[in-house]
């Protein structure tokens, strides 16, 4: 599938205000690819394809991500604003035949993050965090952040996910924990 065709694809599905956030994540996701020397291919097409599944209904993103053998039943148990990452890669494996694992990745940990993220995962979280249309409280040191280093813009990124989500009394998915976990450790615990 080329850009164009996915392109295409995302627009049936999403709204126009949910388009243009996707347009601004892969012109950002391209930035972050050039700043850090990453091949802009995959990263693109990931990040055209990121929120392929926002406008499901619940009941079919939890019933997608229970009938998926690679995905973890587990993600259905940390409210419904996740569920579109790991129900968007597996619709966009059996709705587009995207089977490249990288990108299959990138959409399934967009929003929570991992332990282990890849160099195409991270810029695809950290892109989708910082395009320029979201504005919200701790959002200008993700920026400084991302200016820094990858790894630097995900822990702050991840940090301020946390920190939102227990001041909401949110439940907190345990992958988001171990990434913010992770990343921390790479600079060096304080
Ligand atoms: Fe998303
Ligand atoms: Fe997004």
């Amino acid at each position: 599938m080329n850009e164009k065709q996915a392109f295409e694809s995302v627009k049936k599905q999403l709204k126009q205000a949910r388009y243009d956030h996707t347009v601004r994540v892969v012109e950002t996701a391209t930035k972050l690819c050039e700043r850090y020397g990453q091949s802009v291919e995959k990263v693109r097409l990931a990040s055209i394809l990121h929120d392929y599944a926002k406008y499901r209904p619940s009941g079919e993103m939890k019933n997608v991500i229970k009938t998926t053998e690679w995905l973890s039943d587990d993600w259905c148990n940390y409210g419904e604003a996740i569920l579109h990452a790991p129900a968007g890669a597996a619709l966009i494996r059996e709705e587009l035949g995207i089977t490249d694992e990288e990108i299959l990745h990138a959409v399934v940990f967009h929003t929570t993050g991992r332990a282990g993220m890849s160099e195409i995962e991270k810029i695809v979280y950290l892109a989708d965090y910082i395009e320029p249309g979201r504005k919200f409280p701790g959002i200008d040191d993700v920026r400084d952040a991302s200016e820094q280093s990858l790894d630097y813009g995900c822990l702050i990124a991840l940090s301020n996910t946390v920190t939102f989500l227990i001041s909401k009394g949110h439940p907190v998915y345990p992958d988001t924990i171990h990434a913010y976990n992770e990343l921390l450790k790479t600079r060096g615990l304080k």
